[in-house]
């Protein structure tokens, strides 16, 4: 029996009738996926602890040198570190966690960023530009990729993502970003992307890939095509959202070069690549190391696909603690 302890780092959110679009609490750890993760955790006969914030555990880090810390389901605040801190904490008091690491978080956690490391690549890359201040969007006057899609730079979870955020000429651009600007900042104005929408999860280290799966999700028993997984499919309307491996369907170049992304990156433990399929071309819309571990997510489909039951697929990710 496994005494080893594992610390998790996460929200217990429950939402209420004030959530809009822009709320930060729609990018937190719920309270139904914390304490799922933790009662699988005591299934497999390990102690656990859960901090709701990074402060929290802080004040507390004496009693962890020897635990294991799942970094990697903290939403937290609008920052643009957030995603890093977990990582940086654990590297500078030398605990052992699960999760990528602080310059990955970084790199992925900015959007326009992303499409810098993403050039090496075989995969297609949106068109983009950002915006800090509302003087900034004059400049979107030279966009030439419409319809494009104005979403914040730095969040998740699809915050500030809605139908509305899909716009046709430079006033709606404007106009949107200017209201989106007031809530998150940087924005971008994206080239808007239809097709399939598909993520490569791939867990395990940079040496040794254990799984890598296309995983395709659906809305109401159909494929995206034209429309976005926003604020209203993921909150509001009642649709049924299901999610189904691919990996056999797609072309096998797309897997292939997600396992070198994967493998090029270093200590990322388990990630999606985040894409939409159109025609020939895989384009990233997102890189996500802080996906969910929601029993019914991509990458828990993905283990699934691969035979894994989900307390096997957290024993896995466990084996990649360092
Ligand atoms: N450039 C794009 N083209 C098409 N759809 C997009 C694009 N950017 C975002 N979306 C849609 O909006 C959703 C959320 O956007 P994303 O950039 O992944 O934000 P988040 O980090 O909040 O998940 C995506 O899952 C996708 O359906
Ligand atoms: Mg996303």
């Amino acid at each position: 029996m496994s005494q080893k302890e594992i610390v998790v780092v996460a929200e217990k959110r429950e939402l209420d009738s004030n959530i809009n679009m822009y709320s930060n609490e729609l990018d937190f750890s719920s309270r139904e996926i914390t304490e799922y993760i933790l009662a699988s955790l005591e299934k497999l006969n390990y102690k656990t602890a859960c901090y709701e914030t990074p402060k929290q555990f802080l004040e507390h880090i004496s009693r962890h040198r020897n635990s294991i810390v799942f970094t990697n389901q903290w939403g937290g605040y609008h920052s643009r570190n957030k995603r890093s801190l977990l990582a940086a904490v654990c590297e500078a008091y030398q605990l052992t966690y699960i999760g990528a690491d602080a310059y990955v978080q970084a790199l992925c956690q900015d959007k326009y960023l992303t499409k810098s490391y993403l050039k090496d690549y075989l995969f297609s890359i949106p068109k983009a530009v950002q915006a800090s201040c509302v003087k900034e969007l004059d400049d979107w006057e030279k966009i030439t990729y419409y319809p494009c899609i104005i979403k914040p730079n730095d969040e998740g979870c699809s915050v500030g993502i809605s139908s509305s955020s899909i716009v046709s000429d430079f006033q709606a651009a404007k106009r949107a970003g200017t209201e989106l600007l007031k809530h998150y900042q940087p924005v971008l104005a994206e080239e808007f992307i239809q097709g399939r929408e598909i993520s490569v999860c791939c867990a395990g280290t940079a040496d040794h890939i254990d799984i890598a799966e296309a995983v395709e999700l659906y809305i109401d028993g159909k494929p995206l095509d034209k429309n976005i997984w926003g604020y209203e499919t993921k909150i509001v309307d009642s649709v049924s959202v299901s999610k189904k491996a691919v990996t056999d369907e797609i072309p096998v170049w797309i897997i292939r070069e997600g396992k070198r992304l994967f493998s090029s990156l270093g200590k990322v433990d388990f990630m999606r690549i985040d894409g939409r399929l159109y025609k020939d071309k895989f384009y990233v819309i997102e890189l996500s190391p802080d996906c969910s571990l929601h029993p019914s997510c991509f990458m828990a489909t993905a283990f699934y696909n691969a035979g894994y039951t989900y307390t096997q697929m957290l024993e896995r990710l466990i084996s990649y603690e360092c």
